[in-house]
């Protein structure tokens, strides 16, 4: 079979990867794609959100299994425009990817279905917020309501903060049309889990967990970016935390889409934190994590086009996902400079060493050709990822395999997986 990934990023040369293996698929092409997924994928220059010339390239080339990896064309209705084109897409169709597109849509619904999360007040209208701030609690969360590439959160120490927050999302229009409505809820402390799933609709079959490191710098400082590095599984997420977010929040979720009309298939990640009162929700994504799918593709033994055709046709009671009983650490070579500001268009060497070594993956987030020679394209850069029987190993084994590679103004933190020594 044929097979599109539409995206550019880490997480679809993860999917790619995976697509790879399974022998059923005789040729994959990416939309756009980087000069990695272009070693085991033809790369087509359309756009993610090209929704017209998506569908048009995929009738031309009478693809069986289109597979969405970001949020924004799901979020814009993508699934439904292949659908109404009579192709097979997985993703949630639009009315149910607003689980990740608006945030005020997705606290509600937690209300309404006992799902537990932080408490919350959504808010249209700028003033509304701002009086509500003054007999609120800090610290406090800001969230603007839509997608803003995961910088939309302000996490507020005092009153004049959250004045100027709300200001920048409502009134300034930081996150621009994002910020239209704004969520404010309760600060929760507690370690924080990502974990993803599988869903057709009425079953939602578990994947192995998995922790980020959004900031920027060692120590968790600095500023919040798409996640520079990645382990899994979490060893905080014990089989007790799992059977309470069973029972509380997984299949309520797909059961609470359902009962709204907005039947959920794709992947669901949970974005999850474990404070003293229990697990609770930070946050809905419609699509894998980048970069969790790195550290969690790598270890799934079921073929993954058998897992998103049952999703796709409501069958997935039918399959048991299963993962590897080992773990996966991913750290992120960035461009000096990211989230900010940085310089592109170094060549990148070393890449060779990763060839037919099959514990090791180096997935390119941000790369591209250029005279033939792979160059960086943007902020994230490379994701190392190794296997290994434990996470000590596979940590030990990512951090050796960053010096395998070298590009000029290369940037990564050196403590990722550290919270595995205080397990
Ligand atoms: P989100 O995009 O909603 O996951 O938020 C991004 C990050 O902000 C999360 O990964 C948390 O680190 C932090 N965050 C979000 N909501 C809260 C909250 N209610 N309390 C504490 N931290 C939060
Ligand atoms: N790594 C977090 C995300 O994909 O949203």
């Amino acid at each position: 079979m044929k097979v599109l990934i539409v995206g550019s990023g880490g997480r679809e040369h993860a999917i790619a990867m995976s697509v790879k293996k399974s022998p059923r698929v005789d040729k994959i092409y990416c939309a756009p794609g980087n000069a990695g997924i272009g070693q085991i994928a033809e790369c087509v220059p359309i756009k993610a959100m090209e929704f017209d010339k998506l569908v048009a390239f995929a009738k031309e080339k009478e693809i069986d299994l289109t597979i969405v990896g970001m949020d924004d064309p799901l979020v814009g209705g993508i699934i439904d425009e292949f659908e109404a084109a009579g192709l097979r897409a997985f993703g949630p169709r639009k009315n149910a990817a607003i689980l990740e597109g608006s945030k005020a849509f997705s606290k509600d619904l937690m209300k309404k279905y006992g799902i537990p999360t932080a408490a919350y007040e959504n808010f249209d209208d700028p003033k509304e917020a701002l009086a509500y701030l003054e007999t609120a609690h800090f610290p406090i969360v800001l969230k603007a309501d839509g997608l803003a590439l995961g910088k939309g959160v302000l996490i507020c120490n005092d009153k004049a903060e959250a004045i100027e927050g709300v200001r920048s999302i409502m009134q300034d229009k930081k996150f621009g049309s994002a910020g239209n409505r704004m969520v404010i809820e309760e600060f929760m402390t507690g370690r924080e889990v990502s974990v993803l799933s599988f869903v057709d609709g009425d079953t939602i079959r578990i994947m192995s967990s998995a922790q980020d490191h959004k900031r920027a710098g060692d120590g968790d400082t600095g500023l919040n970016t798409g996640g520079m590095g990645t382990f899994s599984p979490s060893p905080f997420y014990t089989p007790e935390v799992d059977a309470y977010c069973r029972e509380h929040i997984f299949q309520k979720t797909v059961d609470a889409m359902k009962a709204e009309g907005r039947e959920f298939k794709g992947v669901i990640f949970f974005g999850l934190m474990l404070t003293q009162d229990g697990p609770k929700v930070l946050e809905y994504n419609a699509r894998f994590g980048d970069p969790e799918a790195q550290v969690v593709l790598p270890r799934l033994k079921n073929d993954l086009i058998d897992v998103v055709e049952a999703c796709i046709d409501g069958t997935l009671k039918d399959i048991r996902v299963e993962f590897e009983d080992n773990a996966a650490v991913c750290v992120v070579l960035a461009s000096d400079g990211y989230p900010v500001s940085y310089e592109k268009g170094f060549e990148i060497k070393g890449l060779e060493n990763f060839e037919g070594k099959d514990d090791y993956f180096c997935f390119h987030a941000g790369s591209a050709l250029k005279d033939g020679k792979p160059v960086t394209n943007g902020g994230r850069v490379l994701g190392i990822t190794a296997t290994g029987e434990d996470l000590k190993k596979a940590r030990e084994k990512a951090y050796a395999a960053t010096e395998w590679v070298s590009f000029e103004n290369k940037y990564m933190r050196h403590d990722i997986g550290k919270a595995i020594d205080e397990a």
